[in-house]
């Protein structure tokens, strides 16, 4: 597929933030807990509209979703919204649908609110270079364990070396991530991430490394360290 996306473009970030958090088993969404004086959804935000090429950042909440007009950052000019759907993906495609015209888009999680100036700069410098885009990633450290199917007991190690954690922001051009999404979601493909969804099509999407703090708030314990994380950055 051709496409024409340049070094210096603006960029518009799409949050998916329309999932309910089961795993975090809290009274309301994760991304609406707080920590300090901002609910995890305005953390990851603001970490992206604080880079200049950023000139728009497109939210998808949930349809019956009423406490995202009630923060302060839903009057900001640049934020817009709009109803996500099922899946991950479907929120994403959601959001790609007002994203008009921009050459690269940024995909990055509601749940992600420890995101570093520095990881953002490293990857939105992909596009000097790259045509495909990449994402921000971190390499696993732990030893890896296959599981024998459905069992708690391990079949095999697998080898680190290679290994790497998949994390957001992730950054691609607009219609090759519109292309690849629509075709991966029509041919069935499991599509939890954007990479996955351009692998799917025969790209190969860079690799940024990026910290390791860069946490998406999953389960109960991981709120403290989001909120540790956050008093070092802004120290
Ligand atoms: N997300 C979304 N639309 C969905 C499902 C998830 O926009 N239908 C968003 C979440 O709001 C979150 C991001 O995708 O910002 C990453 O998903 P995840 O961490 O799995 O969040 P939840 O699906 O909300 O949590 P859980 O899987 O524990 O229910
Ligand atoms: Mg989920």
């Amino acid at each position: 597929m051709k496409h024409t996306a340049g070094p210096l473009s603006r960029v518009i970030a799409v949050i998916p933030a329309a999932g309910i958090g089961s795993r975090m088993q809290s009274d309301c969404p994760k991304q609406y807990l707080t920590i300090g004086h901002q609910t995890i959804l305005e953390h990851a935000i603001h970490a992206l509209l604080r880079h200049p090429r950023i000139t728009r950042a497109i939210v998808a909440i949930s349809a019956e979703d009423h406490q995202f007009q009630t923060l302060p950052i839903a009057q900001d000019p640049r934020v817009l919204v709009t109803v996500g759907g099922k899946q991950r993906a479907d929120s994403v495609m959601a959001g790609l649908e007002l994203a008009g015209n921009a050459e690269w888009v940024l995909v990055h999680d509601a749940a992600r609110p420890c995101l570093h100036a520095d990881d953002l700069a490293r990857l939105l410098a992909i596009t000097d270079h790259s045509s495909v885009g990449g994402i921000l990633a971190a390499p696993v450290r732990d030893t890896m364990k296959r599981a024998e199917v459905g069992q708690n007991a391990i079949s095999h190690t697998v080898e680190r070396q290679d290994l790497w954690h998949a994390l957001t922001p992730q950054l691609f051009p607009l219609e090759l991530l519109k292309f690849c999404l629509r075709r991966a979601l029509d041919e069935g493909a499991i599509v939890t991430d954007e990479a996955s969804a351009l692998e799917h099509c025969g790209y190969h999407p860079l690799l940024v490394a990026g910290r390791s703090d860069n946490i998406k708030v999953t389960r109960p314990e991981d709120l403290t360290l989001a909120a540790f994380y956050l008093t070092q950055l802004n120290n």
